[in-house]
């Protein structure tokens, strides 16, 4: 497993059974399955060629019925499963799959999620979807942040900072989102100084400026 699937694997809750949705590798399943964080697994992904390389990884568990595989959009093709993982996609990509699955009714009991862009898309579809938000931190792997975020069935109220940072960022912000932020901040900062901007992006990149200012 990398280090950005580790740290993924930390925070997954202990469940009947889990699902990955667009597996790709497999990992995350033979992690939850050999640590005993779950009794069986869903291996899902939208292409057969992905899903290969986890069926071949999970061959064994396949063969003792403790793993199912499915070519799946979503959770299309996925059965019952208690905790659901999404990691690595999209956040609009995020969102389509919940909206679908909400009307569906296939949408588990606890789901994580780690948009790899529009974490702000993702969280408000996911609060809307009927999921409250218990964990949204960013961490850092290698060079790159991630956003990572568990959210289990209930009621949430997101602010607009929390819609657009994530809560646990803002309530209580640790050392890597504010180097995040710091890298932004400066990324910004110079754009402003050395580029010929039209007024309205200068406007934008000012407000945001602006807003990240206060974890710098
Ligand atoms: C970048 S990989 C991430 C793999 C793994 N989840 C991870 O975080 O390392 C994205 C995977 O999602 C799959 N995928 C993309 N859209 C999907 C969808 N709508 N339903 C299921 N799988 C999807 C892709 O085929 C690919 O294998």
């Amino acid at each position: 497993m990398t280090d950005r699937l580790n740290k993924i694997f930390a925070v997954l809750p202990t469940c009947e059974v889990f699902a990955d949705i667009g597996c790709d590798h497999g990992y995350m399943a033979k992690a939850m399955l050999d640590g005993g964080k779950c009794k069986k697994a869903i291996i899902s992904d939208v292409s057969a060629k992905c899903l290969l390389k986890a069926q071949t990884l999970l061959a064994r568990y396949i063969k003792d019925g403790k793993v199912e595989s499915a070519v799946s959009d979503g959770f299309d093709g996925v059965g019952k499963c208690d905790l659901a993982l999404i990691a690595g996609m999209g956040g609009e990509e995020i969102c389509s799959i919940i909206e679908r699955a909400k009307i569906e009714n296939k949408l588990p009991q606890s789901l994580v999620i780690q948009p790899m862009k529009n974490c702000d898309k993702a969280r408000i579809c996911a609060v809307k979807a009927g999921y409250a938000i218990k964990y949204d931190r960013v961490f850092k792997s290698g060079a790159k942040f991630y956003n990572l975020i568990v959210l289990v069935t209930g009621k949430d109220n997101l602010t607009d900072e929390e819609i657009e940072f994530g809560r646990d960022n803002v309530n209580n912000p640790s050392v890597e989102f504010k180097e995040m932020v710091g890298d932004t901040y400066a990324k910004l900062c110079a754009l402003l100084e050395s580029s010929e901007l039209s007024k309205t992006v200068r406007v934008e990149i000012e407000e945001k400026i602006k807003k990240l200012k206060k974890y710098v």
